[in-house]
């Protein structure tokens, strides 16, 4: 790919861009933020480790010039502030509907084909907020979640086993919030159901803790993860430019799949080069499919916010 552009330079979307051109998946790979300088010192560094690591991607940084991002494939949008202990993600609505907005039409101004992967939180509705803002194909803007999520689960699952985590195939559905639904159902330990090989009660202590990893985290550090958030933004880059067409959780445009109509939510996805090109509707079980109704709705009580904040009218 010609171009990739990370807006935001924080944590999240400076280890997004490390990640990326660790993988030498574009030409160039543009970093922007609007605090002065902090995009190009933190892209310059970047790209000094490109003898060390062997990449080619030519990473540079912008202080808020998008001219810079013209002709880019793909927008990875992490803008915003993060979490604090004791907020939700659904606490930063109001700040980061206004940047998510904000840098969304000043991205697509300039790459109008461009992909768009949204992390901003709260991540399924700044998710439906950069669709408004770029009035485009939905399966081209949707958001990283889900990998992440199941990145914990599956960490989690590794622990209790003493297994390889490559080992762990899992899915995971719903916001990326409190009311997230792991699915036990779907998860295998090389191709062994994971509940063959763990109790009840040890898979529900697991599925509670990667509901709350987020929070697990902005408790230890004081602020949002990043080391994970932006591994799973490389490997769903990498799926696109690749056109590999992998099978992920992916917080996409619902249309009447699962009975959700015009909300964002976690569902299994394939991801190939033009974004999503099928959501994959999977049979769930009534408990599932109350767990997930449940999420849906609470994604559409912050959706609701947003509405009020009228900023797409
Ligand atoms: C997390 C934030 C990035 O789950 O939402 O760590």
């Amino acid at each position: 790919m010609n171009k990739i552009t990370v807006v935001g330079a924080g944590n999240v979307g400076a280890t997004c861009a490390n990640v990326i051109a660790h993988k030498d998946l574009a030409k160039e790979l543009v970093l922007v933020d609007v605090k002065e300088g902090l995009a190009e010192g933190k892209a310059l560094d970047i790209w000094q480790t490109s003898s060390i690591h062997n990449f080619n991607t030519r990473v540079i940084g912008s202080t808020n010039n998008y001219l810079k991002t013209k002709g880019s494939g793909i927008i990875v949008i992490t803008s915003g502030i993060p979490r604090k202990p004791g907020m939700s993600r659904d606490d930063l609505i109001k700040t980061n509907a206004t940047i998510v907005k904000e840098v969304t039409e000043k991205a697509i101004k300039y790459s109008p084909d461009a992909i768009i992967i949204v992390v901003s939180n709260p991540l399924d509705v700044m998710t439906y907020a950069a669709f408004l803002a770029a009035n485009k194909n939905p399966h081209k803007v949707f958001g990283m979640a889900g990998i992440l999520d199941t990145g914990r689960y599956k960490a989690f699952i590794a622990d209790a086993l003493e297994v390889s985590p490559n080992d762990i195939h899992a899915m995971l559905m719903g916001g990326h919030g409190d009311t997230m639904v792991p699915l036990p159902r779907y998860t295998s330990v090389s191709g062994i159901p994971v509940t063959e090989l763990l109790n009840h009660d040890e898979i529900e202590k697991i599925v509670d803790r990667t509901r709350k990893g987020g929070g697990e985290l902005v408790n230890l550090m004081g602020t949002s993860a990043w080391y994970a958030p932006g591994a799973a933004v490389g490997q769903m880059v990498e799926a696109i430019v690749d056109d590999q067409n992998r099978i992920f959780p992916v917080c996409a445009y619902l249309n009447g799949e699962y009975g959700l109509k015009k909300i964002y939510l976690g569902v299994p996805v394939k991801l190939g080069r033009n974004g999503v090109e099928e959501v994959i509707e999977i049979s769930l079980n009534e408990e599932e499919r109350k767990l997930l109704t449940t999420s849906a709705e609470s994604v559409k009580k912050v959706m609701k916010v947003l509405d009020d904040l009228k900023l797409f009218d």
